[in-house]
């Protein structure tokens, strides 16, 4: 057995060996080739020209040819319009010498973005474009550089410290001829794409055309003699990199903005750091083993999208790029000549010192393809990032209830003992996982035959109660003949090749495997096919899926990850598309579930992500440990992942690495329970920790935390919702309800659900209490959840106390909070229960308040079988209508009790008015001294409108 382990320790090293992060496994920017060349270079010092002549100008776009003079490379920029404000940069090269990798529509974006008329003039030696909504944008001559103004004032700058950076595709030099370089570099030249003559700045004489001509072979030779550029080496691996460089990079800065936030993922704080003194965050899908703290070193999953918000707006900057990315962040004041100039072109705006953030993007290779959201609003930009890259679909509701995982549950006793054991502690619970051990082999779409041989009982047994189960299933295959599934993959060559053009052959869990192509369309239905209950046998309609080391994880590969010659069936380098690999698994596997039931939501949670990843399912961040450390960063994390779409978004509970205490368990149930995934789950190693093998102190307060989540079901589901509609996370940064409060963009402990509750999780050891920032004013109230008293606030810091029972959490005052208090196994066997309403009043005495009720599991709401409802409490009356006209839903839940928090006096009667008119008095209860009215069995149907009146 040692000698078993010692071998795993060799061959997985990165799940058997308990050590920290081994930093040398990744690259730092040093060590990435085109990162420290792009990183260094001189500001300020752009070669790049506009070829104003060249200028085409259509309904909603403009083109205009890019000149770099150093090379005499052409370029194409295009700008185009968007709806719903927002704009499209697109650089790339003029004249290719093979076409440069973009991503196909439906793979990042959902569809091609509808265009939007702009209006273009050309002023001299700048162009001027005018976007719908007061937004304009300005294009200089030489050097290029960009300016985009908003309502007059400057809000962002492209290229205007010159990093702009293309390098164009070419062919590999021989190896060099003994008479010198010179001779290569003219043959490369005469591949290179010349300007037409009246493009190319006319030399005054032969000298001068001369000294030009070296500069150019200078420039060429320096970009393409680099160490690294034609290969390069990394921790005995090469890459071979047959095409050379191809790197991108450009400048953005954001005048009068302190904070950006999103490009997830790290585990980093939310206002992201400046990068002066570190290396710049990276975003490139890695398996990374027990992963380090506020740093900016890649994670699992990638969106490249950024927001800078200030007191008056919100925008946002999607650099649609799916090669491995780094991005510099320095904190800057504007350059006064740039804005005193601005302010003469525009005849608004002053000159007055404005702080700024300077980014900086560099990628390896693709083209540059940058989406402006001009907000203003947060909302506004979480609604135009969304309708690029799509929204999360409604989930069904098993899965935002309570998840029970862990590395494995062994056989299917033990799965039935757990999932009677949340029974018999009373418990709500609503999916059992099962980890990689429960297949036969590794073998995914398999079931271990000793331990699994009756699986279709077992998850029967688990769905007679309500439940789910989720399997694993990884996406590197098993080299082995006898796997049905490899042999086709493998016979139908759908595998991805190595450089040489056989299949990738590298190691992961089951040893040998080899990796499907998931970006080719025939490859994902033919996975698809594989979750028919035809096809996977002992499976059922109540299982759904897991998918993990989908960076993907190679246990022997450059960096744990694939290498990057290796070759798509399209023939790309696999360089151009690592991080979207992870978002195909995923959406192959989407496909897979509607495949076998179109009519059942699916849910699947996947490791790796990259933008667009929301439309398949849920997301978590990962290995992390039990740690408090990681329990605190997992804030953060998530409130970076919600706003770049990725809503669906959890953390494992209780830290995946390591044993918790029972303190910091429960501390984590309690954060868990309000955020967005809940489930908890740990390594093979740790000791189990299912809630009732703890004192009953904590195992007490850990089914109060999973009953809370429950109670609380139909307001996040509402949330979902309205996540589907809109876009936006479900879990929120203070500063999206409060834009305009400074204090508020830099806390990151605490959060908004919805714009309902705010929470602070207790992420401290030990800790009975704490400040915690209460956002609004004097007008603005904020309801403790247990006391159902107001905070005595004017807005600003306040000590609220955090015994071991209590998260705090308060319901802000105008608000109205659904719930369902009965005590049930699983979410679906509340159905039917009825609501209490928490009418929590703000100072002028109303409130609203709306609940989305459907099938929780079908696609038939998007047949219009659904009800929403908005509750609006004024003028001492709580009226219920229903806001979707077109729908549809008859529900048989009905209104048990309503509670109005901050009531000043007692009403004299209490009325329910039905939809048929007719009225009845109700019973209710007034505590003065808490000033809580209860109101005792409307007993009205929730999905009919009614009013509820108050007599003074
Ligand atoms: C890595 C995942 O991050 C972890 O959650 C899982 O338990 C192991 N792989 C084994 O499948």
């Amino acid at each position: 057995m040692k000698i078993f382990k010692l071998n795993l320790c060799f061959i997985f090293l990165s799940y058997f060996c308990v050590r920290a992060v081994d930093r040398a496994n990744f690259k730092t920017c040093d060590q990435s080739g085109f990162c420290k060349q792009l990183r260094s270079m001189e500001k300020g010092n752009s070669p790049y020209k506009l070829l104003l002549n060249t200028l085409n100008i259509q309904k909603d776009s403009l083109q205009v040819d890019l000149l770099n003079n150093k090379n005499n490379v052409k370029l194409v920029l295009k700008l185009s319009g968007i709806r719903d404000n927002i704009f499209r940069l697109r650089i790339t090269e003029k004249d290719p010498l093979k076409p440069r990798y973009e991503p196909a529509i439906g793979d990042v974006l959902d569809s091609e973005p509808k265009l939007e008329s702009i209006t273009v003039k050309r002023e001299g030696q700048t162009v001027k474009v005018n976007l719908k909504n007061d937004a304009v944008v300005i294009l200089d001559e030489s050097p290029f550089s960009m300016q985009v103004l908003q309502s007059g004032e400057p809000v962002l700058l492209i290229n205007s410290r010159g990093l702009l950076r293309f390098e164009h595709t070419r062919t590999k030099p021989e190896a060099e001829a003994p008479q010198g370089i010179l001779s290569t570099v003219l043959s490369w030249f005469s591949n290179s794409p010349q300007p037409a003559d009246d493009e190319v700045p006319v030399e005054e004489n032969a000298e001068n055309e001369n000294h030009e001509k070296e500069n150019k072979e200078e420039a060429e030779k320096k970009e393409t003699d680099e160490e690294g550029v034609w290969e390069e080496s990394f921790k005995g691996h090469t890459d071979s990199k047959p095409s050379g460089p191809q790197a991108i990079g450009l400048d953005f800065s954001f005048p009068g903005f302190e904070n950006v936030y999103g490009i997830p993922e790290h585990a980093d704080s939310f206002a992201l750091k400046s990068t002066r003194d570190t290396d710049p965050y990276r975003l490139y899908n890695l398996d990374v083993f027990e992963y380090e703290l506020h740093n900016p070193m890649a994670l699992y999953g990638s969106v490249p999208l950024m927001y800078a918000h200030n007191e008056k707006r919100t925008i946002g900057l999607f650099w649609l790029n799916t090669a491995e990315t780094w991005i510099d962040i320095g904190s800057n004041t504007a350059d006064k000549n740039m804005l005193s100039k601005l302010a003469t072109f525009v005849g608004v705006g002053s000159s007055d010192e404005m702080p700024q953030v300077d980014t900086h993007w560099m990628s390896e290779s693709g083209i540059i393809d940058v989406f402006f959201l001009l907000g203003p609003k947060p909302n506004d930009a979480f609604r135009q990032y969304g309708s690029l890259t799509g929204t999360t679909p409604l989930p069904p509701l098993f899965s935002i209830a309570y998840h029970q995982c862990r590395w494995n549950y062994n056989d299917e006793e033990d799965v039935q003992t757990v999932n009677e054991g949340f029974d018999t502690h009373d418990i709500p619970m609503d999916v059992i996982w099962l980890d990689i051990e429960h297949t036969n082999g590794k073998r995914y779409f398999t079931w271990d035959g000793a331990k699994f041989s009756h699986s279709v009982d077992m998850i029967n047994k688990v769905a007679a109660r309500g439940r789910k189960m989720v399997t694993i299933v990884d996406p590197h295959l098993k080299r082995d003949d006898n796997y049905n599934v490899h042999s086709e993959c493998r016979s139908k060559g759908y595998y991805i090749k190595n450089k040489d053009g056989n299949d990738y052959d590298g190691w992961c869990w089951p040893g040998s495997s080899s990796w499907p192509d998931f970006f080719k369309p025939e490859v994902r239905e033919w996975w698809a096919g594989k979750f028919l209950t035809s096809e996977y046998v002992g499976s059922t309609h109540d299982l759904f899926t897991w998918n993990d080391m989908n960076e993907p994880s190679v246990f022997n590969g450059p960096e744990i990850t694939m290498h990057k010659d290796a070759k798509h069936l399209d023939g790309n380098e696999h360089r151009h598309v690592h991080n979207l690999y992870g978002t195909l698994v995923h959406r192959a596997t989407f496909e897979g579930q509607l495949k076998r039931d179109p009519n059942q939501r699916p849910f699947i949670l996947s490791r790796a992500f990259f933008a667009g990843s929301q439309r398949y399912g849920a997301v978590w961040t990962g290995d992390n440990m039990s740690e408090w450390g990681h329990l605190k960063i997992s804030v953060p994390m998530l409130l970076s992942h919600g706003i770049t779409g990725i809503s669906f978004i959890g953390a494992d509970v209780g830290g995946f690495f390591k044993n918790p205490d029972a303190e910091l368990l429960t501390r984590w149930y309690q954060a868990g329970a309000y955020q967005p995934f809940f489930r908890a789950h740990a390594h093979l190693d740790t000791r189990r920790r299912e809630p009732w093998l703890f004192d009953d102190k904590y195992k007490n307060i850990i089914r109060d935390a999973i009953r809370a989540r429950y109670a609380l079901l139909p307001f996040w589901y509402t949330l979902f919702y309205h996540g589907e509609k809109e876009g936006g996370p479900v879990m929120k940064p203070l500063w999206v309800d409060f834009p305009k409060q400074k204090e508020t963009f830099t806390i990151d402990d605490q959060y908004l659900i919805g714009s309902v509750l705010m929470v602070k999780p207790v992420t401290e050891q030990g800790s009975s209490g704490f400040r915690m920032f209460f956002p609004g004013d004097s007008t603005t109230e904020w309801y403790d959840i247990y006391s159902k008293q107001p905070v005595k606030t004017h807005g600003g810091y306040e000590f609220v106390s955090a015994p071991l029972e209590k998260v705090p959490v308060f319901q802000r005052g105008g608000t109205i909070l659904p719930r369902k208090n009965r005590i049930r196994r699983a979410s679906i066997l509340a159905k039917d229960d009825p609501y209490t309403l928490t009418i929590a009043l703000d100072q002028n005495g109303s409130a609203v308040g709306d609940l989305y009720i459907d099938d929780y599991m079908t696609h038939e709401y998007r047949q219009n079988k659904y009800t929403l409802r908005k509750f609006i409490y004024e003028n001492n009356m709580l009226v219920n209508k229903n806001i979707s006209p077109m729908s549809q839903f008859e529900t048989k839940s009905w209104l048990e009790k309503i509670e109005i928090l901050g009531m000043k006096s007692k009403p004299i009667s209490v009325q329910v008015i039905g939809e048929d008119k007719s009225t009845r008095d109700l019973e209710f209860n007034f505590e003065p001294s808490k000033q809580v009215l209860t109101i005792r069995k409307p007993d009205v149907n929730i999905a009919q409108d009614w009013i509820i009146s108050l007599r003074r």
